[in-house]
């Protein structure tokens, strides 16, 4: 396995791993929201990719603005791995280059995840992360969640 700097041609595959996350975007707005990204300072993107089967995961961490109240740390946007190459190890390669980054960087590393994402919360707490809080989230806009 391969993880690699997420590129351009990669974004068809990104595209549908992204509706498995919950996101069903069109190819056009991914690839207009990776176009920012790559604008924007603190971002990185990586995927997973397995010989002969191309992409099978990505990642995308980000460096959090400074806060009055919280010193800047390295986010995980999102993470998702094909439901075809679960259990692989492919999400934890996936992590460990976040990590490396955030390591690299100086930075912490935090994730905000759904309550309903039982296997993710397993994945998460065999890869050392704790639970701080339970939150809720409040909106006005139309977000998706
Ligand atoms: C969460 C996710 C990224 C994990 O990716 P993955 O490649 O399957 O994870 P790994 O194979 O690297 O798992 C590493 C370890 O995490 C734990 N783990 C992973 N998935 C698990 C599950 N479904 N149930 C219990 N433990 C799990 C296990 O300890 C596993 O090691 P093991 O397989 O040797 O027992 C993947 O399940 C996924 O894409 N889920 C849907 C999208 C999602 O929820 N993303 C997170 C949004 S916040």
């Amino acid at each position: 396995m391969q993880i690699l700097e997420m590129q351009q041609s990669d974004l068809e595959s990104v595209t549908s791993l992204a509706a498995q996350l919950g996101y069903p975007d069109s190819l056009e707005t991914i690839k207009a929201r990776f176009a920012a990204i790559g604008k924007a300072e603190g971002h990185r993107l990586w995927v997973a990719r397995l010989p002969d089967r191309g992409v099978v995961g990505w990642i995308h961490v980000n460096r959090t603005n400074q806060w009055l109240i919280e010193d800047p740390v390295a986010e995980v946007c999102s993470i998702i791995v094909s439901d075809s190459y679960r259990r692989e190890g492919v999400g934890a390669a996936l992590l460990k280059k976040a990590e490396d980054w955030a390591t690299e960087n100086g930075l912490g590393i935090k994730l905000y995840t759904n309550a309903k994402r039982e296997k993710a919360h397993r994945f998460y707490e065999h890869s050392g992360f704790t639970l701080k809080k339970v939150s809720h989230v409040y909106i006005k806009a139309a977000l998706k969640e």
